[in-house]
């Protein structure tokens, strides 16, 4: 077997055989080791195709390897790969669109992953409002900065207290975080009560899709809006997996609330290393002019030629449409087969997402998360895998559809999970 091999050279120079930290857990059962992935399907050196739902933890919409996206990518590193002076044009045409699709966009700056995105967008609020705390809620993701690298899945017995997702951050950076519960606008108000003169900014995944999918009450983001308001401090939504794969707006449009600064990036470029920080002019205009934003390549003109294809497909194919609706029936079509079965599961999502999880109950925050039965769920995904569909083995994540989905692939899927279910 190629993957063993090549598997077990990595693993000797490389950490768990891994670039990132989950990607490692996607080596269970066996070591997984792709070489080709086109539309939905991924393929592995020795020859093994599967049904891909993890479509990188999120950022291919349009299918992998798209050709449109690609011939843009291949043209514009024809005529250059990386410029790094001044500004190109595209840079601000894709500012343009973004500044036309977000309703929270009045200036772009473009960085290339979701962790600057969320590292500078902070760094904005504490040099915007001259205080240093940061509200985050327990189960969502921001990165991997010390800002914010707290309570994203926390064991039960350390909810609601601080909980540091990595060793080694700084001793600062705790004492600068607030932790709560998603979905609780009372809990929210009393900690605004308290401490709203030390507060920067309040950032959240408006659909904390990284442990899953926590559906947020309108009441809840739309006291957080009131309350940012009235005390001063910066509202971020952090919509970096939300925004294009369900609205091509960000979720802010369909739940009626503008933050000050949203960041944004994986399924905007479809694959390709790209995301940005928009927002207020009043905010993203102290960008080099007081705060430091750098980056050797920032605004990679790959990542903005990718992106706006990305975003002229998905306007042009109503993607967004068709991969929420297909979504629906995914979601539909699981909830009968677990019923039909009669088992101890339950089937979570929005639109394109959707995750199983054994677990019964409203998922309301992530309290309502930390209890899902893991090692079950670990096993369904290695029995799925050896069925052809693949995704993440991680209980806390979830599966992705892209245009290149269709109701055969579904069917695929049910015929696996139907035999995958019974024997977990
Ligand atoms: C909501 C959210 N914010 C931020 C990030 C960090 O993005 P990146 O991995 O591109 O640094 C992620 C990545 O999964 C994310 O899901």
């Amino acid at each position: 077997m190629r993957s063993k091999e090549i598997y077990e050279r990595g693993l000797k120079i490389i950490p768990k055989a891994a670039q990132t930290g989950l990607r490692s857990e996607t080596h269970y059962p066996e070591p997984f080791i792709p070489e080709t992935a086109y539309g939905c399907k991924i393929k592995d050196v020795d020859g093994n195709i599967y049904t891909d739902y993890h479509m990188a933890f999120g950022p291919i919409i349009l299918g992998h390897n798209h050709p449109e996206v690609n011939e843009v990518v291949k043209e514009q590193i024809d005529k250059g790969v990386l410029f790094g002076a001044g500004m190109c044009e595209l840079e601000v045409e894709v500012a343009e669109k973004l500044i036309e699709l977000i309703p929270s966009a009045e200036m772009v700056n473009f960085v290339n992953s979701g962790t600057e995105a969320t590292y500078h967008a902070i760094r904005l609020s504490r040099a915007y409002t001259g205080r240093e705390k940061v509200v985050k809620f327990e189960g969502c993701y921001h990165g991997w900065h010390d800002y914010v690298a707290f309570n994203v899945n926390p064991p039960a017995d350390k909810m609601g207290k601080i909980y540091p997702q990595s060793k080694g951050i700084l001793k600062a950076a705790y004492d600068a975080t607030l932790i709560l519960p998603f979905n609780d606008s009372d809990a929210f108000k009393g900690l605004m009560a308290e401490h709203h003169d030390e507060i920067a900014c309040v950032i959240l995944e408006p659909i904390p899709h990284s442990v899953g999918a926590i559906i947020p009450t309108k009441e809840f983001l739309k006291t957080l809006r009131r309350e940012t308001k009235t005390y001063g401090s910066l509202l971020i939504f952090d919509e970096i997996i939300t925004a294009f794969r369900h609205n091509i707006h960000g979720v802010q449009e369909e739940f009626g609330v503008t933050p000050d600064i949203t960041t944004i990036g994986k399924s905007m470029g479809n694959g390709y290393p790209i995301a940005a920080i928009v927002g207020k002019k009043e905010v993203m205009s102290m960008i080099h002019n007081g705060v430091l934003v750098s980056g050797t390549y920032s605004g990679h003109p790959s990542g903005l030629a990718a992106t706006k294809k990305t975003i002229e497909i998905i306007e042009r194919d109503n993607v967004i449409d068709y991969i929420s609706k297909l979504g629906e029936e995914y979601r539909k079509a699981l909830i009968d087969l677990i019923d039909d079965l009669n088992i101890t599961a339950r089937v979570i999502g929005y639109k394109s997402i959707f995750a199983i999880q054994f677990a019964e109950g409203e998922v309301k925050d992530y309290s309502s998360i930390v209890g899902i039965d893991k090692e079950r769920f670990k096993r369904f995904a290695a029995e799925m895998r050896k069925r052809g569909v693949f995704f993440t083995p991680n209980p806390m994540k979830r599966c992705h559809l892209c245009l290149a989905h269709t109701e055969n692939e579904m069917d695929e899927f049910l015929d696996a999970a139907s035999e995958a279910l019974k024997l977990v």
